[in-house]
């Protein structure tokens, strides 16, 4: 008889952008001629960079000659590409990270969910509530967590972010292997500063943990002092894994290209106090399970970094920052309280009601597509979180129609 990983029946019966996407599908179909916009999922909808649609054309072009052509890749990625992300996104802002420590995948999402594999079944784990799901989710399937109840899985540790902390979490309580940061937040659009990101490395290092630091929207940081990667802060090395990603850089959620930093440096344990270097550990599975990015794709990747891609990236990211600053002075004038939207796509309002009565509420009286607070844990059930991927002239248009519905 085979039987399931019955894990699996502990979790929520749909993932949350497709349980969503499910409800607006079927409002959709019985208001066939209401035009609904969509600030919910956090799904770019500008074109590509120039610069990486010429890199893009270039590779296919390299595909079609047979003294150019590649066939099966490096698992971890071409250096070209590898050595790029090094120098300009890490050892340019004083952040010791070598090519070789870069592992080139198909998404961030992929890389937070798998990463846990590498890590043993009965390890702490911390999560920030409100969270990205994937993280809670995955151990879950891996069955480290209890059944859920009440908004919370049994067995993970929550570390709260709310207004009282401005949304950045106080250091665990009790005792954790494994913490899930995310700067700047999803969904809350929160960042953290160099002291604050200091004290989690500190408190890491002397709790033998480590951290996953997911720094997927460093690109919308306009404030220089705020650290874009935990490598910036002394001493990160060797308690932190970072997760990034181009989707939100530049456009390529469709597009797929993203990567995961493993300093050499970085250890764990065997149960009997061998000390580990995880990066074989995640070179191992890597290789095992991934056979590397399209080639062609990772040259459109390798783009962003010439002078023109660091250009029309930048504007690309300040277009949906002035949505984001839109969204947020229209929620603030209603006299909504609001975080996030300044160094991020995202702005998370307080709903001062349950967030999916919002919701419905936004979708039935404005036609607006928002994601519910409630969906990235129990912190937030009250609030709604807006996405600034999408045209200005829709960003204005469901700013006015919402406040039609609300005032
Ligand atoms: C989100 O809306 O939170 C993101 O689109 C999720 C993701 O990048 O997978």
């Amino acid at each position: 008889m085979i039987r399931i990983n019955e894990n699996f029946l502990k979790l929520q019966s749909s993932y949350l952008f497709a349980d969503i996407a499910k409800r607006v599908d079927a409002y959709q179909k019985q208001h066939p001629n209401q035009t609904i916009i969509r600030l919910g999922i956090g799904d770019v909808t500008r074109a590509l960079p120039a610069a990486c649609i010429e890199a893009l054309h270039k590779g296919t072009e390299d595909m079609a000659q047979e003294s150019t052509f590649r066939g099966y890749g490096p698992e971890q990625g071409y250096l070209f590409l590898r050595e790029k992300i090094a120098q300009y996104d890490f050892q340019a802002r004083g952040a010791e990270v070598e090519a070789d420590e870069i592992f080139v995948s198909d998404g961030a999402k992929c890389d937070t969910g798998n990463i846990q594999e590498i890590f043993a079944g009965d390890i702490r784990v911390a999560v920030p509530d409100p969270v990205y799901p994937v993280y809670v989710d995955t151990n879950v399937m891996a069955g480290r967590t209890g059944a859920f109840g009440n908004g919370r899985y049994e067995g993970l540790v929550y570390l709260e972010c709310t207004r009282e902390n401005h949304y950045v979490p106080a250091l665990p309580a009790e005792p954790v292997d494994l913490i899930y940061l995310c700067f700047p937040n999803n969904p809350t659009g929160a960042t953290i500063t160099r002291e604050q990101l200091a004290t989690w490395v500190d408190y890491a290092r002397q709790h033998n943990a480590l951290i996953l630091y997911d720094s997927a929207y460093e690109a919308f940081i306009r404030d220089e002092r705020l650290p874009r990667s935990i490598y910036e802060i002394e001493g990160a090395r060797e308690v932190a894994i970072e997760f990034r990603s181009f989707s939100k850089t530049a456009g390529f959620t469709g597009t797929r290209c993203a990567f995961t930093v493993v300093p050499k440096n970085c250890m764990a344990h065997t149960a009997d106090g061998r000390t580990m270097a995880l990066h074989g550990l995640w070179n191992r599975r890597h290789t095992t399970k991934f056979n590397g990015v399209a080639y062609p794709i990772q040259r459109a990747a390798e783009a962003v970094y010439s002078p023109a891609g660091q250009a029309q990236t930048r504007a690309l990211t300040d277009y949906y920052l002035k949505n984001a600053a839109f969204i947020r002075q229209a929620f603030a004038a209603m006299g909504y309280a609001c975080v996030g939207g300044d160094h991020s796509p995202y702005i998370w309002i307080d709903a001062r009601r349950d967030a999916w009565e919002f919701f419905d509420l936004l979708l039935q009286k404005a036609g607006v597509v928002c994601t519910p607070g409630a969906g990235f844990g129990k912190c937030g059930a009250q609030y709604i979180r807006l996405s600034a991927f999408n045209s200005y002239e829709n960003v204005q248009k469901a700013m006015e129609r919402i406040r039609a519905a609300l005032i």
